[in-house]
């Protein structure tokens, strides 16, 4: 890769679509990670990262869901050509459509910090399960491993609380 690379993100966003991927990491470096997802329509958990992140859509409209501090969930709506700003440790969860693209700014974990990932009963709001991750690699998907993991797991869709179950997809 070039020191300096200039990318298209239409021409990135279309390959994504060509290959049938849903990340295309464009680069990462200790103090900038950056890359493009294709929608994640069925994204159902909260993501909590140590870094900050900026979300910009390069095509189509997100629905940032996200938990305040005192825990409740709110909806942000991000329009296409606009960016939000995502402060490190804000449960977030970005939904938007498969033909919908969202360049994704990071920065690369630093020794000993955790991703966490979490999903919440839709009956009660009482938190089901957390999966964590160390993100060496993020052209590794550590959100995809995370839902593997969910889903193949029936007690962790199980509210201890209701005993709602969330429906595996
Ligand atoms: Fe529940």
């Amino acid at each position: 890769m070039s020191q300096m690379p200039i990318v298209s993100l239409l021409d990135e966003a279309r390959r994504l679509v060509e290959n049938g991927q849903r990340v295309r990491v464009l680069w990462q470096q200790s103090d900038s990670l950056v890359f493009i997802a294709r929608g994640r329509e069925y994204r159902s958990e909260f993501h909590i990262n140590p870094s900050d992140e900026t979300m910009y859509m390069i095509k189509g409209e997100m629905r940032l869901h996200y938990r305040t501090a005192d825990g409740k969930e709110e909806v942000a709506v991000i329009p296409e050509g606009a960016m939000i700003y995502t402060p490190a440790g804000t449960p977030h969860s970005p939904r938007f459509p498969p033909d919908a693209f969202a360049l994704i700014s990071e920065r690369k974990r630093r020794e000993g910090e955790v991703d966490r990932f979490q999903w919440y009963c839709s009956k009660c709001d009482n938190l089901l399960h957390e999966e964590t991750f160390i993100v060496r690699d993020y052209a590794e998907d550590p959100v995809s491993k995370a839902y593997r993991r969910f889903f193949e797991n029936e007690s962790f869709r199980t509210c201890k609380k209701c005993s709602a179950v969330m429906p595996a997809i």
